[in-house]
C-alpha cells in the first residue's frame, strides 16, 4: 500500500503534513517506514513525556487491557479513582472530571463557570479569554481561542467570549470592574501560551488576575494542557508563578500517549456540577487512566522534575547560543523547562521545520515564524547538542539565502 496516497485519498484535508510515514519509536527516536532515525523535539504535539515504547506505559497499558478496558462511569473502577487521588493530592484541586482531549476539558471548564455562575456567583454568562491564546477546535474551545485564522468559516461562533490583550491586567481589570463587569463569570488564561508562540504570563499579571478575580467571585481558569504535567519543570505551570487557579484543564501528555483530558477544581466550584450536569462516555476509563497513573507516578518520582529544569536550563543555553551566533535571523528565544521557541524574523517556521527533518529533528511550527520545541522529558544533553548543531547548519545555509 502507498501509505501516502491512500491517507490523502480516503482522510479529511485537515492537516498540513510532512511529507514522512513514521513506523515506530524507541527512547526519544521516532523511525520512518525506511528506518530513518530523527530526534523528536515535539512529542507529537506535547504528549510523548516519556519518549516512545516506554516499558512502564506498555506495562500499564497491557496489564489493565488484561483485566478491564472499558466500562461506563455508572461504575467505580480503581485506576479512575488512583488517579483522582494523585491529581488533587499533588495539586490546589478537590476535585477532577475526566474526559478525552485538551478541547473536551475546556468544554467541562466552560460549562462549570457558566453553572457555578447561575447556582452560586450569580454573575452572567461570559468569560474574559486572551488574544493569542489557542484552547481548541470544538465550539465551545474554538470561541475562547483568541487567534481569528482559526474562527474562519465556523461563524457564529458560542457566544459570550471578549478577547483582551495577553499579560494586560488593565485590560482584565477594566472588563471586570466596568459597568458590565457582572456579565462576567470567569477569566481564562494559559500560564504559557503554547501554541501562541510560547509566551510567559508574567508573574505580578497572574498575582493581579488572581486578587481581581477572587475579590469579585470571577474564576480563574488556568489552561494547562500544553504546559502542565512536568513540561515546565514543576508538576503544574502555575506552581512557577505561585498563582492557584479555581479551575485547571489538563490532557496531552497525562495518560502516557493513550487520549485524556482533566478538567480539576477546588470543592466549592466543583459542587456546582451534580449528577447529570456533565458526562463523558469514555472519560477517565480504566485503560487511559491505569496508563496516566504511570505516567504521573514517574513525572512525580524524586529528581525527576529537577533533572526536567536542569535539561531544560541547558536547551536554554543552547538556544541563547544560537540566538547570539544568528542575531539577524532569530528575533527572540523563550522558554520554561522543556518548552521553548525561537521566534524568526522572517524565516517561515514551517520551511525550518521541513529542513531540520532533513538533519533528522522533527520540530513543530506554530506560528509562521516561530518554531517550537517540546522534547519528550526524557531528553538528554547529548541529543541537545546535535540539534543545536543541526538548527545552526540550517540557519548557516539561510543567511546566506535570507539576510534579515
Ligand atoms: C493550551 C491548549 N489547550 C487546548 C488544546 C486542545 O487540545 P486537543 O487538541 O487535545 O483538543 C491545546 C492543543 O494544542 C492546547 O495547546
Amino acid at each position: 500500500m502507498n501509505i501516502k496516497e491512500t491517507t490523502r485519498k480516503y482522510v479529511m484535508d485537515t492537516y498540513g503534513r510532512f511529507d514522512l510515514v513514521l513506523a515506530r519509536g524507541s527512547g526519544c527516536i521516532l523511525y520512518d517506514d525506511a528506518g530513518k532515525g530523527y530526534i523528536d523535539f515535539a512529542s507529537g504535539i506535547a504528549v510523548n513525556d516519556l519518549g516512545y515504547n516506554n516499558g512502564l506505559i506498555n506495562e500499564a497499558i497491557i496489564s489493565q487491557a488484561k483485566k478491564l478496558i472499558h466500562v461506563s462511569n455508572y461504575f467505580y473502577t480503581e485506576p479512575q479513582a488512583l488517579l483522582a487521588e494523585k491529581l488533587c493530592k499533588s495539586s490546589f484541586a478537590d476535585k477532577v472530571f475526566f474526559c478525552n482531549s485538551g478541547a473536551e476539558s475546556i468544554e467541562g471548564a466552560i460549562k462549570l463557570a457558566r453553572i457555578y455562575s447561575q447556582k452560586i456567583s450569580k454573575r452572567g454568562h461570559k468569560i474574559i479569554a486572551m488574544q493569542n491564546s489557542f484552547h481548541g477546535r470544538t465550539f465551545g474551545a474554538l470561541s475562547a481561542t483568541g487567534q481569528s485564522k482559526y474562527h474562519k468559516g465556523f461563524e457564529p461562533l458560542l457566544d459570550g467570549f471578549a478577547h483582551v490583550k495577553f499579560n494586560d491586567f488593565e485590560a482584565v481589570n477594566e472588563a471586570i470592574e466596568g459597568a458590565e463587569g457582572k456579565d462576567y463569570c470567569a477569566v481564562i488564561v494559559e500560564p504559557v501560551q503554547g501554541e501562541g508562540g510560547v509566551n510567559l504570563a508574567d508573574k505580578n499579571y497572574l498575582k493581579r488576575l488572581r486578587e481581581l478575580t477572587a475579590k469579585n467571585d470571577v474564576l480563574l481558569i488556568f489552561d494547562e494542557v500544553q504546559a502542565g504535567l512536568g513540561r515546565t519543570g514543576k508538576l503544574f505551570a502555575y506552581m512557577n508563578f505561585d498563582v492557584e487557579p479555581d479551575i485547571m484543564t489538563l490532557a496531552k501528555p497525562l495518560a502516557g500517549g493513550l487520549p485524556m483530558g482533566a478538567v480539576l477544581a477546588k470543592d466549592g466550584v466543583a459542587k456546582a456540577f451534580e449528577p447529570g450536569s456533565h458526562a463523558s462516555t469514555f472519560g477517565g476509563g480504566p485503560l487511559v487512566a491505569a496508563a496516566a497513573n504511570a505516567f504521573f507516578d514517574e513525572i512525580s518520582k524524586e529528581g525527576f522534575l529537577e533533572e526536567v529544569c536542569k535539561t531544560g536550563e541547558y536547551m536554554k543555553s543552547k538556544l541563547d547560543g544560537l540566538k547570539a551566533g544568528f542575531a539577524g535571523l532569530i528575533k527572540d528565544v523563550r522558554s520554561i523547562g522543556l518548552i521553548s521557541a525561537i521566534e524568526f524574523y522572517s524565516i517561515k517556521a514551517k520551511d525550518a521545520a521541513v529542513e531540520l527533518i532533513g538533519e533528522g529533528f522533527l520540530t513543530t511550527a506554530v506560528q509562521e515564524n516561530i518554531l517550537r520545541f517540546t522534547p519528550p522529558l526524557i531528553i538528554k544533553k547529548n541529543d541537545i547538542d546535535l540539534f543545536a548543531e543541526a538548527v545552526a547548519k540550517v540557519l548557516a545555509k539561510k543567511e546566506k539565502n535570507e539576510p534579515r
